[in-house]
């Protein structure tokens, strides 16, 4: 079979269903991925010794996907994660976000591709807490550049879609852990970016929570049709994406599909 480089790795190994298997050629000739990483490497001074991140990553991703980034502690998730999204700068390599090589990119060019294409999800939420949920979501929407939405009534409609419609006016100390990580999402969700990151989102949940989190990733990736990136050290958590990629020391180790389609 002849595969296009950057093919997904459910139609390399032809282990996903049919279905997936015709998606993932539909979406390689459509349009481009929404991310593609080539050859990434990341070199950290540490004192007189260097880290080295990432060793040489390739990964591409397309619209759609859900996928499960795993592996230890240290593995440079964080770090592909923050290189993917435009957080960082890799020492080498190549990046494309949806198509546009974001490598050499001035800083303020590369804001504004982040800010239209990119949702971020961390694992100790990150709100302003002073502001209300509804204030939260509606911030991205007032510093873009060129809004797409009205602030305050995208705001409303993304919370109210995850559930979250009579929590508006609560401020993040009045949520539970569950409900904040909920408004973190719709916050990364306001400008309705085609990815959204999420590095360790359940992190700092119980499992009741998390199983929500969860459910609301689900939700967003299927009505919303956005493309998600989970870093995780959980490998029960990352099977519950549709593809799995492990890293082991700044490596991609293997790559392939799961049954949740
Ligand atoms: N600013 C930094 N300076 C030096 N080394 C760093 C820096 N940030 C990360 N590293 C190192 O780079 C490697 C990858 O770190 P990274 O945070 O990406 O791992 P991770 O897989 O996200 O781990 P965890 O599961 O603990 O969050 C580690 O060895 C780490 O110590
Ligand atoms: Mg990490």
């Amino acid at each position: 079979m002849q595969n296009a480089p950057y093919a997904p790795a459910s139609v390399i190994e032809g282990v996903a269903s049919s279905t997936a298997h015709e998606n993932g050629k539909a979406r390689a000739n459509a349009s481009p991925p929404v991310l593609r990483a080539i050859g990434l490497t990341k070199e950290l001074p540490l004192g007189k010794v260097v880290v080295h991140a990432l060793r040489g990553v390739d990964l591409t991703i397309f619209r759609n996907e859900m996928v499960g980034i795993v592996g230890p502690s240290g593995s440079g998730k964080s770090t592909l994660l923050g290189i993917m999204g435009g957080l960082d700068t890799p020492t080498g390599g190549t990046l494309e976000i949806d198509g546009i090589d974001v490598t050499r990119m001035n800083e303020s060019r590369l804001t504004e591709i982040r800010n239209e294409k990119i949702g971020f999800v961390f694992q100790f939420f990150n709100l302003v807490p002073t502001l209300t949920a509804l204030e939260n979501v509606a911030l991205p929407i007032q510093f873009a550049r060129k809004p797409k939405y009205h602030p305050e009534k995208r705001a409303k409609e993304v919370l109210g879609h995850l559930g979250l419609g009579d929590r508006l006016n609560h401020r993040p100390t009045e949520l539970s852990g569950g409900q904040q990580q909920r408004v973190a999402i719709a916050r990364a969700l306001a400008n309705n970016p085609p990815l959204l990151l999420a590095d360790e989102p359940t992190g700092n949940l119980d499992s009741q929570a998390a199983e929500i989190v969860l459910d609301t990733l689900r939700t967003v990736h299927q009505e919303f049709g956005t493309t998600i990136i989970l870093v995780t050290h959980s490998p029960e958590l990352a099977n519950q994406m549709q593809r799995v990629v492990e890293l082991v020391d700044g490596r991609v180790m293997r790559d392939h599909a799961t049954d949740m389609r």
